[in-house]
């Protein structure tokens, strides 16, 4: 018999998530909002309380378990999806069927193609992730490829337009909110 899963305290989620709450409800009329490596769901579940439809993907199973077990309780319409997103075919989703897609602390630039093409017409990114100048005292991972070169995060999206991009090498993160034209 395995053991009881025990709940861990969730991260705040990020500000680029919070700030953009209005533009999240109103693109996720479109479509699904779909949190690529939801992780234990930070913004997964946030997005669920508010009311919006969410699929949370992630390939750690016992993050979902625990997504899943959350998202019961609260009656909320998380549907968890685990799946492996370093592997092709990359995404297990309709194209053109999410009206908002988060991505949160990970990178895997084979990706990024296939993000815009799950997003709806119209449809909402918000991508924020550690860069390579990163002194790796805030978390993150060690190895750069897995970091983002200066500037570079907008260039891998080159068919959505950005709406805002910020960057702090100090800091060692890169923040871009960009949609799909309609
Ligand atoms: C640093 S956590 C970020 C979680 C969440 N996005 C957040 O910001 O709180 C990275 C997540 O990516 C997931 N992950 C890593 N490689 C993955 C892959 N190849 N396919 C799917 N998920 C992956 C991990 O399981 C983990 O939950």
């Amino acid at each position: 018999m395995s053991a009881p899963i025990a709940s861990v305290p969730l991260a705040d989620p990020s500000s680029l998530f919070l700030a953009y709450e209005e533009e999240i409800r109103t693109c996720a009329r479109l479509g699904p909002l779909t949190d690529l490596a939801c992780g234990r769901g930070r913004h997964a579940l946030r997005a669920a309380e508010w009311g919006l439809p969410v699929i949370g993907l992630d390939r750690n199973r016992e993050f979902l378990t625990e997504l899943g077990r959350q998202s019961e309780t609260g009656n909320r319409a998380l549907h968890c999806l685990r799946a492996d997103l370093e592997s092709a075919p990359c995404l297990p989703l309709a194209p053109a069927s999410c009206g908002v897609v988060l991505v949160f602390r990970f990178l895997f630039r084979a990706l990024a193609p296939h993000i815009e093409e799950l997003l709806a017409p119209g449809g909402l990114l918000l991508y924020e992730t550690f860069l390579r100048t990163q002194n790796g005292s805030s978390g993150g991972p060690r190895n750069p490829a897995f970091r983002l070169a200066l500037g570079e995060l907008p260039s891998l999206f080159p068919g959505l337009e950005t709406l805002e991009y910020q960057e702090s090498s100090h800091e060692g993160w890169a923040r871009l909110a960009a949609r799909k034209p309609g």
